[in-house]
């Protein structure tokens, strides 16, 4: 792979380890995937923050790239973690003082602590065409997508460096030549809310994995729905970008977004639809212990709708209701009288958090209720929980009765 000469004196060490290493990581990559050269980028965005992900050593890693002078070049935001930094959940205490250091340590590193998977809702919104290196799935695809920036699926490690060295490899949705479309889904049933474009996120991201789907009569999804439908693609496949003709900006007809590709075409009807929703259901029991919304994180939108669907309710004794957004939000919320209709209703309202990259199941939980298509997918497997998946109403439903009625 090509290097400037500044580049160059920045792997030999001239600029310190955590350059160096940084640079290794960015070299490494690029040689694996047939890079030619590394390209600028305007922003990072750090993922797989959490304990989980970490790991002790990992702790240790990141405290000893910090102590050792490490600094984002670049403007560098941070994913959510496991924990709750405005109150206490009841995690365990070691649990929770290890997630701070690796919160900390970052921090050290002239990251901004946003904590949350939506940080283009808030903080750094990338323009068409602009190269990024973000992590986080869900954030990937919807910069991809929606906004038609440039951004190949990051892991936590790669965007570090990319934030640190302020480049990244230059192959994969980088190049213009690899963003067309592979298969076109023909939406034939009407979607109406986020788990109904999550449900078809499942189901379409299982039969795409890595390749690029195409939307054509996708409706008229709000943001939020886009923003679940990327989470559900990114989730159940490996999907970093997605076209909606007519909707996204890459996609104006058919011609564009596919060039001369021959290309396969599926119907996605009420039967998909319905198994999409199978797909991410895994509970038997109709006795609901846990209810969970906003993965990715709510807006101040989404929040707003779900205090007035709460206002008046009582979240029932015994059930543990959660709705997770950023710090901006939750203090926006806060200010608007918002926070206070969640919590009189019993819900809580959390920040930072993410419920798959923590660890409820050691407060009990076992069936949880949720909208969320990526929650769905992973609490199983991660946190050991069974889910019914449905609509913001039902799982309030559930969290005022404790039972699932959907
Ligand atoms: Fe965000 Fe965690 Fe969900 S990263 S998308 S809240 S799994």
């Amino acid at each position: 792979m090509y290097l400037t000469d500044t580049q160059k004196k920045m792997l030999d060490g001239e600029q310190g380890e955590p350059v160096q290493v940084a640079m290794e990581m960015l070299c490494a990559l690029g040689e694996i995937y047939g890079a030619e050269n590394l390209i600028p980028i305007k922003s990072a965005h750090c993922a797989g923050l959490s304990l989980k992900s970490h790991g002790i050593a990992g702790m240790h890693w990141v405290e000893d790239m910090a102590r050792k002078g490490a600094k984002v070049t670049v403007p560098t935001t941070m994913n959510v973690i496991g924990v709750d930094r405005s109150r206490d959940l009841g995690l365990p205490a070691d649990w929770v003082a290890h997630q701070l250091r690796i919160e900390k340590g970052y921090e050290a590193m002239g990251c901004l602590g946003t904590s949350s998977c939506v940080p283009y809702y808030y903080s750094f919104l990338p323009k068409f065409g602009e190269h990024i290196a973000w992590a986080e799935s869900s954030a990937v695809v919807f910069t991809n997508s929606v906004l038609g920036a440039r951004d190949n699926r990051e892991g936590g490690p790669s965007a570090w460096a990319a934030g640190i060295t302020g480049y990244t490899p230059n192959y994969g949705l980088h190049l213009d030549k690899n963003r067309k479309g592979d298969i076109l889904f023909k939406i034939t049933t009407e979607l109406n809310g986020i788990a109904d474009y999550g449900a078809v996120g499942n189901y379409v991201g299982k039969l795409t994995g890595e390749k690029i789907p195409v939307f054509e009569n996708l409706g008229h999804p709000t943001t939020e729905e886009l923003v679940y439908l990327g989470a559900a693609l990114a989730s159940a496949g490996g999907v970093a970008l997605f076209h909606a003709i007519g909707l996204t900006p890459e996609a104006p007809d058919k011609e564009t977004v596919f060039g001369n590709k021959i290309y396969e075409v599926v119907e996605i009807g009420k039967k998909e639809l319905e198994q999409g929703y199978a797909n991410l259901t895994t509970a038997k029991s109709r006795d609901v212990d846990f209810v969970a919304l906003g993965c990715p994180h709510c807006n101040l939108k989404q929040v707003t709708e779900i205090a007035k669907m709460l206002e008046g309710k009582k979240v029932k004794d015994g059930v543990t209701m959660w709705i997770h957004t950023n710090m901006a939000v939750k203090a926006m919320a806060q200010n608007l009288g918002i926070q206070k209709i969640i919590e009189d209703a019993g819900a809580v309202l959390t920040q930072d958090l993410c419920v798959v990259l923590s660890n409820p199941e050691v407060l009990g939980f076992k069936t949880l209720a949720t909208h969320s298509p990526k929650m769905a997918f992973y609490a199983p497997g991660g946190n050991g929980l069974d889910v019914w998946y449905g609509s913001e109403k039902e799982c309030i439903e559930a969290a005022v009765t404790g039972r699932w009625n959907g």
